[in-house]
C-alpha cells in the first residue's frame, strides 16, 4: 500500500499538494516501519541561542545519488529538495532555513523559542526505496542576565527581605538562593517568600525573580548568593548594619549620622576641657582658689545689700 502511494507520486504528471502530503505522512509513518532505517533511536541534540543559528547535521552519504532529501518537523515540511521533481508551488520552505545541496545540510538562522523541538531529515537514494530517517532534537535557549540583589531591612534591623532578579532568559528557570548555614538552624534564619517566572507576550522569554525573608537575631550572614540556572549573582551578605544603610535617607542613616554628629561634638568638647583643665593645672592653684573666693564675697555682698 505505502509503495504503491510512493510510485503514483513518481508517476503523476500533475503533482499536486494533496499527493504531496500524502508523502510526507507516509515518510512519516515509515520512519517507525520496516521500510526505513533510523540512523539511532535516541535524537541527536542540538543547541542554539535566541538570534543565532543552527545547522542539522543530516548526514548523507555522500557516494550515493540523492533521490529525495525532505526536512520536517513531525509532519510538517521545513525545507528540503526532490532530485528530479519540482516541489508542489503551495510548499513553501520556512523562510529561515536554507538547505546546501552539495553539503545537504540544513542551516536555521534568527532562532526563536518556537523553534525548539524534534525534528527529522528524511533521505532516499536513487538505488532504493527505502528512507533513512534522522531524528534530531533542537533546544532553543538565551542566558539570564546575571541576578541583580536588592536588600532592604525592617523592624529595626531584626529581619531583611532580599530579592534576587534576572531577565531575558530561556527556558524557565526557577530563581534559587544560596544559604551556606546548617540544615538544622536554617528554617529557623531565613526562608523564601515567593518566585516568580514571568514570560514576555513577545519573545517568550522569561524574567525569573524571588524574594527570600533573613532572620538578624543571629547576626550577619556572609557569602550568599542567587543563581539561575548556571548563571550566578555576585555574592553579598545581610543583616550586617552596612548593608541596612545602603538606602540614603533612611530614619537609620539620619539616626546615624546624629549619633555620629554627637559623638563627634561630645569628644572636640572633651578634648577642649581637658585642654583646658591641664591649662589651669599648670597655672597656680592658688588663683583657682581665689577666684572661687572672689565669687564667695562676690555672692555675700549681694545678699547683704539685699537684706539691707
Ligand atoms: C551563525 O552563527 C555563528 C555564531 O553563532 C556566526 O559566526 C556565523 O557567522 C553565523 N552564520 C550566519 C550565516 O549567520
Ligand atoms: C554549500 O556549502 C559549500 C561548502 O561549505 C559552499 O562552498 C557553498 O557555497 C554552499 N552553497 C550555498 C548555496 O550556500
Ligand atoms: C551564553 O552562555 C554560554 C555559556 O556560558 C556562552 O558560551 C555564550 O557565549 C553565552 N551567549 C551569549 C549570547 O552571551
Ligand atoms: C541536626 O539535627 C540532627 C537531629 O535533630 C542531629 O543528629 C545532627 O547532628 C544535627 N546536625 C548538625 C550539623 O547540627
Ligand atoms: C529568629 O532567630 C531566633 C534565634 O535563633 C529565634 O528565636 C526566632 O524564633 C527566629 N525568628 C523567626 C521569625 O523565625
Ligand atoms: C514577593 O514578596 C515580596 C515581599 O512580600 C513582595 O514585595 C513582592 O511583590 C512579591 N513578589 C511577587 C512576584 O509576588
Ligand atoms: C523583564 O525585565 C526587563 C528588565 O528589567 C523589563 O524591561 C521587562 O519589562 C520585563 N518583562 C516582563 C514581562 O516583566
Ligand atoms: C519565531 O519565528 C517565526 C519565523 O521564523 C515566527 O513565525 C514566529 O512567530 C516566531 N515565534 C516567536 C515566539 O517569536
Amino acid at each position: 500500500m505505502k509503495i504503491h502511494i510512493c510510485f503514483f507520486f513518481e508517476q503523476a504528471s500533475n503533482c499536486n499538494l494533496k499527493y504531496f502530503q500524502l508523502w510526507l505522512l507516509v515518510l512519516v509513518s515509515t520512519g517507525m516501519g520496516t521500510f526505513s532505517s533510523s540512523e539511532s533511536a535516541a535524537p541527536i541534540q542540538i543547541h542554539g541561542e535566541i538570534g543565532g543559528n543552527v545547522t542539522f547535521p543530516c548526514s548523507v552519504d555522500n557516494q550515493r545519488t540523492v533521490r529525495l532529501f525532505y526536512f520536517q518537523r513531525g509532519s510538517t515540511f521545513v525545507n528540503g529538495y526532490h532530485a528530479f521533481k519540482d516541489m508542489p508551488h503551495d510548499t513553501k520552505p520556512w523562510e529561515n532555513t536554507e538547505v546546501n545541496r552539495s553539503e545537504n545540510m540544513v542551516h536555521m538562522y534568527r532562532l526563536n523559542t518556537s523553534h525548539s523541538g524534534d525534528y527529522q531529515c528524511h533521505i532516499q537514494y536513487s538505488d532504493t526505496k527505502n528512507t533513512v530517517t534522522i531524528d534530531i532534537r533542537l533546544s532553543v535557549t538565551a542566558n539570564y542576565s546575571k541576578p541583580t540583589v536588592i536588600t532592604s531591612c525592617e523592624d529595626g534591623g531584626l529581619s531583611c527581605l532580599v530579592t534576587c532578579a534576572s531577565h531575558g532568559g530561556y527556558p524557565q528557570t526557577k530563581m534559587k538562593f544560596d544559604v551556606n548555614v546548617n540544615r538544622n538552624s536554617s528554617s529557623r534564619m531565613w526562608r523564601v517568600l515567593n518566585n516568580s517566572e514571568v514570560p514576555d507576550p513577545a519573545n517568550k522569554m522569561f524574567n525569573s525573580s524571588s524574594t527570600a525573608q533573613f532572620n538578624c537575631s543571629n547576626g550577619e550572614l556572609k557569602f550568599l548568593s542567587c543563581s539561575v540556572g548556571e548563571i550566578i549573582s555576585d555574592t553579598f551578605s545581610v543583616c550586617n548594619h552596612v548593608h541596612n544603610t545602603v538606602t540614603p535617607y533612611s530614619p537609620y542613616v539620619i539616626v546615624a549620622v546624629v549619633v555620629c554628629l554627637m559623638v563627634g561634638v561630645l569628644i572636640v568638647m572633651g578634648v577642649w576641657l581637658r585642654h583646658k583643665y591641664k591649662k589651669r593645672q599648670t597655672g597656680a592653684v592658688e588663683g583657682r582658689v581665689n577666684t572661687c573666693t572672689e565669687e564667695v564675697t562676690f555672692l555675700n555682698e549681694l545678699t547683704r545689700k539685699e537684706t539691707s
